[in-house]
């Protein structure tokens, strides 16, 4: 599928979505989402984990728990713990840029936006109906949260 119709696609279908639902703006796409919002597809997580296995999981290990001190975990409390108020877009940035060491930018932003949902999909944010897009006014508005507290 080429990128440049898989936005205003997602995006159409989104908005349909809000206008049922009666969430009024678009903006709320923009805005207000976090990564409980279910903000990319199973399908996304599973060809991000292709791009993992083969890119990163030599350093990160398949499951992701990394290596130590020298190499960071991207699952569990040491991860969600250290990207705790930031946006996707900032995760999406850092991976995009300066991962694989010496070697960022190598991948193309398809696979590194997969690579951030196969990662979402690892520490158990739910997916959803829409890929995850590589907008930056989109990913700038997702914020890594604590979620719905359960009382
Ligand atoms: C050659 C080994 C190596 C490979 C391959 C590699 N990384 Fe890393 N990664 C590291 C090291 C070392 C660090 C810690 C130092 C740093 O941040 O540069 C790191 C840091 C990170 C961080 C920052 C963690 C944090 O919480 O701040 C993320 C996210 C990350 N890597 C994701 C990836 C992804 C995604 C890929 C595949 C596209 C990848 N890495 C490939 C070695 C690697």
């Amino acid at each position: 599928m080429k990128l440049s119709t898989l936005g205003p696609r997602v995006l159409g279908t989104v908005a349909g979505l809000l206008a049922l639902t009666a969430f009024a703006a678009p903006d709320a796409l923009l805005n207000n989402r976090s990564v409980w919002s279910g903000v990319y597809t199973a399908a996304q997580a599973e060809r991000g984990a292709e791009t993992f296995q083969a890119s990163c999981a030599g350093c990160h290990m398949p499951d992701l728990s990394g290596r130590g001190t020298a190499i960071p975990a991207l699952r569990g409390d040491v991860f969600t713990g250290s990207r705790h108020g930031q946006t996707v877009g900032e995760f999406y940035e850092v991976i995009s840029t300066t991962m694989p060491p010496g070697r960022g930018g190598s991948l193309s932003a398809e696979q590194y936006v997969d690579v951030v949902a196969f990662v979402l999909n690892q520490n158990a944010f739910p997916p959803g109906d829409s890929d995850l897009v590589h907008q930056d006014e989109v990913l700038a508005g997702i914020l890594f949260d604590e979620g719905v507290a359960a009382d």
